[in-house]
C-alpha cells in the first residue's frame, strides 16, 4: 500500500471509530477506498434496498460444490447474479420468482458513476447490482470477479450499515491480502490492472448498527453483458 497521504474529495465528516470521511485512500494502482462516499446517499440506497428485497427476496444461494453461502443476497438491475450447482452466472431473470429483477435504483446508478470518476476509472455505466446481507459470522471467502463480459469496466462496492474487514489480495489466490475496515458509507473501486485481484470479506461481529440494526449490506455495481 502507498504511504502517501490520502487526497481530500470532499469536505471530512467525523463517524466515531471510522477514518474520515472524504478521503481517498488507494489499495493499488486502480484501486481505492473513498470513505464515506455513499453517506449523503445512504438513506436512498437502504430505501432501495427495501425496495428491491420486496420484489427478490434475499435469499442463501448454493455454490457448485453445494455449499450454502453464508451471505443472503438478491440483485436489481438488467441482470442479476446467482449461483447453484450448476454454477455461477449473469440472469436477466430472477430463477427464484421468474420475473425481471427489480430496476437499478437510480441513487445507485448516479453514486457508481460518480465513484468511477473520483477514482479516475472514466465513465461506467453498470447493468447489474448484488445486494449482499451479512448478519454477523457470515463471510465471503477469497474470490475474483469473474463471470462479467466486460473485465474492463470497474467494480463499484458500497458499504453500509455493520462495519465489516475487507480483504483485498493479489493476482493469485496466495497472494498476501491487505485487510481494510469498512464502514457504512465507504466505497471501494477496483479496475483497470486491479480489476481481478482476489478479495472477501471476514466473518461480520455481532453489532448493532443505528441505521440497519443487526446487518451488514454491501452493493456491488458491474458491467456484467
Ligand atoms: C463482493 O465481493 O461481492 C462483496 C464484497 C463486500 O461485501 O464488501
Ligand atoms: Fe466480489
Amino acid at each position: 500500500m502507498s504511504r502517501e497521504p490520502p487526497l481530500l474529495l470532499f469536505e471530512p465528516e467525523v463517524i466515531e471509530g471510522a477514518p474520515a470521511s472524504g478521503t481517498l485512500e488507494p489499495l493499488g494502482e486502480q484501486a481505492f477506498v473513498l470513505r464515506g462516499f455513499a453517506l449523503p446517499s445512504a438513506p436512498d440506497l437502504l430505501a432501495a434496498i427495501h425496495e428491491a428485497q420486496a420484489a427478490a427476496p434475499f435469499r442463501h444461494l448454493q455454490t457448485p460444490g453445494g455449499l450454502t453461502m453464508s451471505v443472503s443476497m438478491t440483485s436489481c438491475g438488467p441482470l442479476g447474479w446467482t449461483s447453484d450447482p450448476k454454477g455461477y452466472r449473469y440472469t436477466p431473470f430472477d430463477p427464484l420468482t421468474n420475473k425481471r429483477w427489480p430496476p437499478m435504483p437510480p441513487s445507485c446508478l448516479a453514486l457508481a458513476q460518480a465513484a468511477s470518476r473520483a477514482a479516475s476509472l472514466g465513465d461506467f455505466t453498470p447493468d447489474a447490482c448484488l445486494i449482499n446481507r451479512y448478519e454477523p459470522g457470515a463471510r465471503l471467502s477469497l474470490h475474483q470477479d469473474r463471470d462479467e463480459a466486460s473485465l474492463d469496466a470497474p467494480i463499484v462496492s458500497i458499504s453500509l450499515g455493520l462495519p465489516a474487514t475487507f480483504l483485498f489480495g493479489g493476482h493469485a489466490r496466495g497472494d498476501r491480502q491487505i485487510r481494510v475496515p469498512l464502514y457504512h458509507g465507504d466505497v471501494v473501486v477496483w479496475g483497470g490492472v486491479d480489476r481481478l485481484r482476489y478479495h472477501g470479506v471476514l466473518p461480520l461481529k455481532e453489532g448493532v448498527h443505528p441505521v440497519t440494526g443487526a446487518f451488514r449490506y454491501n452493493l456491488t455495481l458491474r458491467r456484467a453483458g
